[in-house]
């Protein structure tokens, strides 16, 4: 079986699998946590090198304020917890998305777990927070534009690579597959630029229940598609 080399997930259905146990919305984000990290263990084991997850988009704040409470204190306590696994699964930890809307002492913890993590290269691990694709492209684009009016970039010699490295993700390869939970069939806008060739896997399986079986039929279905990226098949 091949493996792709970087998975992207939404990890989506929380609330909901909470909401069927009778629990509070918040119960569902503790285990969707718990989960999170032993997928990382996972996706180490598997060999796969690039992991990336949708944890809190620029449109989260509007969920309830005790909602939002409870996911800061949740991130408060993953962000230490995650130096942890980043040394032993020598893992590097990147977080994409605007963190300056984050309070300073999560900032910190941030900035912390990625200088703690810089030197490992076994996997890769991006969280995004605060994360919008079109904020990123624009925010990418804002630096661009001031480059070019400085005269440090020349407006004809912008392609796709020199484009690619204003964005958070610069240095990362896109994504091959990319996995959405709990049956909602869009993108929300997540990595719009860097998905443009992936393969699409979405479950009805909510977030918290997708542990490595689900993983690796995701997997399994990655290998039965035929990636062509436009060309011909090759008999
Ligand atoms: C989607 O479920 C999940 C979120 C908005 C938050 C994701 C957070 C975690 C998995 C836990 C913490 C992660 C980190 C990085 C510490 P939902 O609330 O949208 O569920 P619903 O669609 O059923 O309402």
């Amino acid at each position: 079986m091949k493996v792709p080399n970087h998975i992207a997930i939404i990890l989506d259905g929380n609330g909901r699998w909470a909401k069927a146990k009778g629990m509070p919305r918040g119960y569902g984000h503790i285990k969707g946590c718990a989960n999170l990290e032993s997928i990382c263990d996972d996706i180490k084991d598997l060999g796969v090198k690039y992991l990336t997850v949708y944890a809190f988009s620029t449109e989260n704040w509007k969920r309830s304020r005790e909602e939002v409470d409870g996911l800061m204190k949740l991130f408060r306590s993953y962000l230490k917890k995650c130096m942890k696994s980043a040394e032993k699964n020598k893992m590097r930890v990147k977080v994409i998305g605007d963190i300056s809307a984050f309070d300073d002492d999560i900032q910190d913890k941030i900035k912390k777990l990625e200088d703690f993590s810089k030197d490992y290269n076994e996997l890769f691990f991006q969280i995004a927070l605060n994360y919008g694709s079109r904020d990123e492209i624009l925010r990418g684009v804002r630096r661009l534009a001031h480059d070019a009016a400085e005269g440090r970039l020349d407006p004809d010699k912008i392609d796709e690579g020199v484009f690619e490295n204003y964005l958070d993700t610069a240095g990362i390869p896109d994504p091959d597959l990319m996995i959405r939970t709990s049956g909602e069939l869009r993108l929300s806008n997540f990595l719009l630029w860097q998905l443009a060739y992936t393969e699409f896997y979405f479950t009805d399986v909510p977030w918290p229940d997708f542990h490595k079986p689900e993983l690796l039929k995701a997997i399994e279905k990655y290998n039965e598609r035929d990636r062509r990226y436009g060309g011909v098949k090759e008999e």
